[in-house]
């Protein structure tokens, strides 16, 4: 009752202000004159491109804005220009501005919905004339924006044609009666940065303003279809449905497909033995519908559809009868150049490398997307979540929600069907989701009842709805690693588990992604989940600072007016210019559908078990290829085709090597194995390696050989205050430019930001080593320190060897009770910038941390030190690291240099810049408005090479950035530790 009362409350306030309100201000206006949305199919109807250059006009309120714009004889040779599609803010127009939770405004309004503020709240106007072809004549004319934020008012030859909201829909008008075929036509648009429909576009991404995606007239005959829609299930049958004009008589049906020759088909049938769509056999029909009136043909309308079935059974979504497991990844429409404007050669690049990376799922985080795109999923396999354009996070989830708010339930409404009707034919869509982040409540209990019957062949979901009725799946986002145990062994969950975000991938993070992947291996109750997310969405900026003329700018970097939320929306699995991160290469190897595993007994005998985790197909399509390293070496290789395994089935392998091979092999033994296509399937070439393992055979001893010098002489310094080994030099030639002293702190990552450690842990990042005693002989060097003032003790010992090795061991006693974990034990050190290589036997090629070395592989690896920072993350961190050493060599062209080798596998580092110089602690690493600038391409050499060596660095997570920390069993408790490792000269 009381809520009740509250919605009447509401209504009565609103009907004062809606007698007023202007369409931008007024909830219960979203569109005038705006076509139906029909779904997505193609026309052979003729088109005209609106794309280009258009007069614009910018205003900084609507107050401000010209009124008769529009009219035909208005002298805009003054005006601006804006392209179309087109972001204003990336085109000379206001900043960008980036928020995650609020809005645009915070700071500078209070919320009050549907009035958004008018101060800021541009407006901008667009001109521009194109010739209606002659032969349009008799045919309806549409005028079609893809989508324009946050509105769109559209006057053709001076008359007003009709107003849209929802910025993510296509918006369509019929303008046939504004245009006179044979003449040039006046389109003028007007768009405002802000409507009421704001408040349902508080989406965590970049608030632009503009128009995105494709804007063309296209001229239909009145005899035409006006919707086309078409169910297609696994047993073959199909049911077609289309909608006529008046105009128009009737409809015929031709269908094809792969091994079906196009032919005519009635209205609902079956098709023998239908291949079916899934994303490994992404198997497309088409559609071709034609329409007659009583002269013949007028128009055919195209579609591409799939048999397949999606059900939910108990706690399983299953795809055409199999329970898939979901290896998703959120996307934003998002382009580091074009912002919302996203190429079509963009879109494919977005699918080549998710295809690349394993990823079978997309959801369209946080709205529908470009049709464009999932055309795309459809041909190359990616099953979609489709989102609704719905996320009033701003206002939270409590009694302000829109969700609940009466005055907004057409709205939430609308936005679902409209993204339902314009995306039914889809087979990538599998799930529909009412919206993200927008509280729960009648509004979305309403959006979940007409979605459910409208379209009984797909679930729908909504993560805000958490275990209420109104969602088919319980999609938490950011489950912990315990809940999704719990979860899953509570009998009392009736429904599928699929996170619609988790494994936040943050700057330098994804550290126990495995662990996620291990779950879901192990409960067949847990689904998967959809990364977040999948591109870091910064924005290409020019700067003098930077190395190549241009940082990847985020939240704060162009005003101190807006509010901001800094790099928070860099969280992609690639970079803002889709250069893989390198936990890229750990979603690869997580997400991987050829899992390979043996005992160390069974490989050394050449038997690997193979599984092949695909629900659909065999492994026929891919080479298997095999290589056993020696130390890092390889010593034996085979290929062949890969096994006849079936789907979710695992088979002995026979490599055809054994033992035998091996003898008077030496050292550590590992067998990689790894999968590659033979052909070209889809968009991914022949030849590429969808899937690794490497198994430890045999693991060797510690072996240190005696430095060569070949007769030449050594000296060894040591401070005399620190006694830290602080020249070493070798025929004269200086080795070291900073002395090597015990390091426990690490240039912090954006996940150690999130969870305070700059604050939590900081007295280790930088503290004061003062010296308690310092003992000195010929044979080394043993110095004590008190660590931040009685925070624990830490002591050096050096011992010099005859051949010019050293070997130090570095202790920590004496640790204060409750002192913080440690970020890493070890030593850090520089050399002259001339050493510049680095060679090491180790997790590698790219970097890796104890919660991150699933995609990595024990070798022998050769780099350089320039290339080892990651330029890749928008702010500086911690980068670079390589964990699983035996040995590492750091060397100048000459070969001349330090080899660092340890009885425990270890960790390290070597980069052309100094920790503090890296670390965001030290200047802040603040995320909020004013916070921390900082952009990893600004970063400076200073000539040195850095080194850190640990006997280990505390692990990555990814949780989540905002509190979460990485696994207990990775992080690094303060205790007594000790540390060994050995530097030998190397000439
Ligand atoms: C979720 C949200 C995403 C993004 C993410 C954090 O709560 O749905 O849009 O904000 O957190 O990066």
């Amino acid at each position: 009752m009381k809520r009740i009362l509250l919605s009447l409350c509401a209504l009565v306030a609103f009907a004062a202000t809606a007698a007023a309100a202007e369409d931008w201000q007024n909830p219960a206006v979203n569109e005038r004159n705006r076509v139906p949305m029909h779904a997505s199919f193609a026309t052979d109807s003729p088109r005209l491109s609106l794309e280009g250059v258009w007069k614009f006009k910018w205003y900084e309120t609507p107050g401000a804005r010209s009124r008769d714009f529009f009219k035909p004889g208005l002298d805009d040779s003054a005006w601006g220009s804006m392209p179309v599609p087109g972001m204003w803010e990336l085109n000379g127009y206001g900043d960008p501005l980036y928020v995650n939770i609020q809005y645009a405004w915070d700071g500078h309004y209070e919320n009050n919905p549907p009035i958004v503020p008018t101060e800021h709240n541009y407006v901008g106007q667009y001109r521009r004339s194109f010739p209606i072809p002659a032969d349009w004549k008799g045919r309806d004319i549409f005028l079609s924006v893809g989508s324009a934020t946050s509105n769109l008012r559209v006057w053709v030859n001076g008359q007003e044609v009709g107003y849209s909201e929802d910025s993510k829909l296509e918006a369509r008008f019929d303008i046939t009666k504004y245009v006179t075929p044979g003449k040039d036509a006046l389109i003028a648009m007007e768009i405002f940065r802000w409507c009421d429909g704001t408040y349902l576009e508080c989406q965590d991404f970049w608030r632009y303003a503009g128009i995105a995606r494709e804007c063309f007239l296209e001229a239909r005959p009145k005899a035409r279809i006006e919707d086309l829609h078409v169910m297609a299930e696994m047993d073959g049958g199909y049911r077609i449905g289309a909608s006529l004009t008046k105009a128009a008589g009737s409809v015929k049906y031709y269908l094809s497909g792969p091994g079906f020759p196009e032919r005519e088909v009635p209205a609902s049938g079956r098709v023998e033995n239908a291949k079916l769509w899934s994303a490994e056999t992404p198997n497309l029909y088409h559609l071709r519908a034609v329409c007659y009136d009583k002269k013949g043909a007028t128009e055919t309308v195209e579609t591409d559809f799939g048999f397949r079935t999606v059900r939910i059974v108990g706690r399983k979504l299953i795809v055409n009868g199999r329970p898939i497991l979901i290896k998703g990844t959120d996307r934003h429409e998002m382009s580091a150049t074009g912002g919302y404007v996203v190429t079509e050669a963009e879109m494919l690049e977005d699918i080549r490398i998710m295809k690349e990376l394993n990823i079978n799922t997309v959801r369209t985080s946080h709205y529908p997307n470009d049709p464009r795109w999932l055309s795309l999923c459809d041909r190359y396999g990616l099953y979609v979540i489709a989102e609704a354009d719905i996320e009033s996070h701003g206002m939270g989830y409590g009694p302000a929600t829109l969700g609940n708010n009466p005055v907004y339930k057409q709205s939430h409404l609308e936005r679902v069907q409209r993204m339902a009707q314009r995306d039914f034919n889809h087979p990538s869509v599998i799930i529909w989701s009412l919206g993200n982040e927008a509280g729960n409540g009648d509004n979305f209990y309403a959006a979940y009842d007409w979605l459910s019957a409208w379209d009984e062949s797909r679930p729908v979901q909504y993560e805000r709805a958490g275990e209420e009725y109104n969602t088919d799946i319980i999609c938490y986002m950011y489950m912990t690693y315990a809940d999704l145990v719990k979860y899953a062994e509570n009998p009392a969950i009736t429904r599928p588990i699929i996170m619609c975000e988790y494994a936040h991938a943050m700057g330098n993070s994804m550290g126990g992604f495995e662990d996620y992947m291990d779950l879901f291996r192990q409960y067949p109750e847990l689904q998967g989940g959809c990364i977040w997310d999948f591109v870091d969405q910064a924005v290409r900026w020019p700067s003098a600072k930077s190395r190549t003329g241009y940082i990847y700018a985020f939240g704060g970097d162009f005003n101190d007016y807006d509010p901001s939320d800094n790099s928070f929306n860099c969280n992609g699995i690639v970079a803002a210019d889709r250069s893989w991160h390198p936990h890229a290469w750990e979603v690869r190897h997580g997400y991987r559908s050829i899992l390979t595993s043996a005992t160390p007994q069974q490989a050394l005998d050449g038997c690997v078990k193979v599984y092949n985790e695909n629900f659909f197909i065999d492994l026929s399509r891919y080479m298997l290829r095999w290589e056993v390293l020696a130390d890092g070496v390889p010593v034996l290789a085979g290929q062949m085709d890969a096994p006849k395994v079936e789907p979710q089935q695992t088979v002995t392998v026979d490599l055809g090597f054994s033992n035998l091979d091996l003898e008077g092999v030496d050292g550590e033994l590992y067998l990689n194995v790894s999968y590659v296509l033979r052909r070209a399937d889809g968009i991914l070439p022949a030849g590429t390696e969808v899937a690794h393992d490497q198994i430890l055979l045999r693991e060797a001893p510690y072996r240190l050989t005696a430095a060569d010098l070949k007769g030449r002489r050594w000296t060894a310094d040591f401070d005399p205050v620190t006694g830290a080994l602080c020249s070493y030099k070798l025929e004269g030639k200086e080795l070291l430019a900073a002395p090597l002293m015990p390091c426990f702190g690490r240039a912090v990552t954006e996940n150690d930001l999130g969870a305070w450690l700059q604050r939590r842990m900081g007295a280790w990042l930088y503290p004061e080593f003062k010296t308690v005693s310092l003992e000195r002989n010929a044979q080394g060097v043993e110095a004590v320190y008190d660590v931040a003032d009685g925070l624990a003790r830490v002591t050096m010992q050096y011992a010099l060897a005859a051949d010019g090795s050293i070997t130090v061991t570095e202790r920590m006693s004496e640790v204060r009770e409750g002192a913080p974990n440690l970020f890493r034990f070890g030593m850090e050190f520089a050399m002259p910038g001339a050493f510049n290589t680095l060679e090491f036997y180790g997790e590698g090629p790219f970097e890796s941390y104890i919660d991150r070395q699933g995609a990595s592989q024990t070798g022998v690896w050769k780099q350089s030190v320039a290339d080892q920072y990651h330029f890749g993350y928008a702010r500086p961190q911690e980068s670079g690291t390589h964990v699983g050493m035996r040995w590492m060599r750091l060397t100048d062209a000459a070969g001349c240099g330090f080899e660092i080798a340890a009885p425990e596998k270890f960790s390290a580092s070597a980069l052309p810049f100094g920790r503090r110089d890296i670390d965001l602690s030290v200047t802040g690493g603040s995320r909020a408005k004013g916070g921390d600038q900082r952009h990893s391409l600004e970063l400076q050499e200073d000539g040195l090479t850095h080194v850190n060596v640990d006997l280990v660095q505390m692990g990555l997570g990814c949780e989540n950035a905002w509190g979460a920390l990485p696994r207990p069993q990775y992080m690094l408790k303060a205790e007594p530790r000790s540390f060994t490792f050995t530097l030998k000269p190397l000439l």
